[in-house]
């Protein structure tokens, strides 16, 4: 197979994998730039190469699963999913960030240290009940896809594990930043099978990267 697909991440990361694409000369078709196009799937200047443009976290299902060969994908996403099927080949060094236990600004730093249970408000449940397991606290997780920052507010628990980037929106949530779990960048990632039969397009595509 020649033709190949890259999967890459909706929302701010976007805005940091343009100019990288600017740099490799990767020019998708125009809708792809506009976030009102319902369109899914975009052409390139390179006949062979097409983008799907998913959530975060579906990049890495699709690059499992080889409907998408090639894919960007944060530390976050790949730690939480944990596939055997995907290879990370680059640092990307974009999207740069951390996933960090966050809580009330009332509550005590760390109050959780001396519990053998917590309740969590988070997207990362795999990573987190993994985190504190390790420190033999069992973690109930609160899973919501976003706005995490609102559970503590509105009560339903007193602890977070969220992205924290610039630390604003912790900040105007009252909430404090206590342990970081993972610093994370973005990676390249390749389905195992697709490298190992690795046709030319894709170390092309690779070595672009690289670069
Ligand atoms: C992410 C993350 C935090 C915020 C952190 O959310 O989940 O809420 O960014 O960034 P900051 O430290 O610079 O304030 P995003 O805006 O991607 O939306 P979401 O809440 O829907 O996940």
């Amino acid at each position: 197979m020649k033709k190949i697909i890259l999967a890459v991440p909706k929302g701010r990361i976007l805005d940091e994998v343009i100019p990288l694409f600017e740099k490799i000369n990767i020019v998708p078709e125009n809708e792809f730039f506009r976030d009102d196009s319902r369109k899914l799937m975009f052409k390139t200047n390179n006949k062979d190469l097409s983008l799907i443009r998913v959530r975060s976290f579906d990049v890495a299902t699709f690059v499992a699963l080889g409907a998408a060969q090639i894919g960007i994908a944060g530390d976050d996403v790949l730690n939480e999913f944990n596939y055997n099927e995907i290879l990370k080949v680059l640092d990307l060094g974009i999207g740069k960030c951390r996933l960090s236990v966050a809580n009330k600004k009332e509550k005590m730093k760390k109050e959780y240290q001396n519990k053998g249970h917590i309740r969590v408000a988070t997207k990362y449940k795999n990573t987190v009940v993994n985190f504190f397991a390790k420190k033999g606290i069992r973690a109930e997780c609160i899973k919501l896809n976003g706005a995490i920052e609102l559970a503590p507010k509105l009560g339903i628990c007193s602890t977070i594990v969220d992205l924290v980037s610039s630390g604003k929106t912790l900040e105007e949530n009252n909430l404090i930043e206590s342990e970081v779990l993972l610093k994370i960048t973005s990676k390249l990632i390749v389905n195992k099978i697709s490298f190992k039969v690795m046709n030319n397009n894709i170390s092309k595509l690779i070595e672009k990267f690289k670069k």
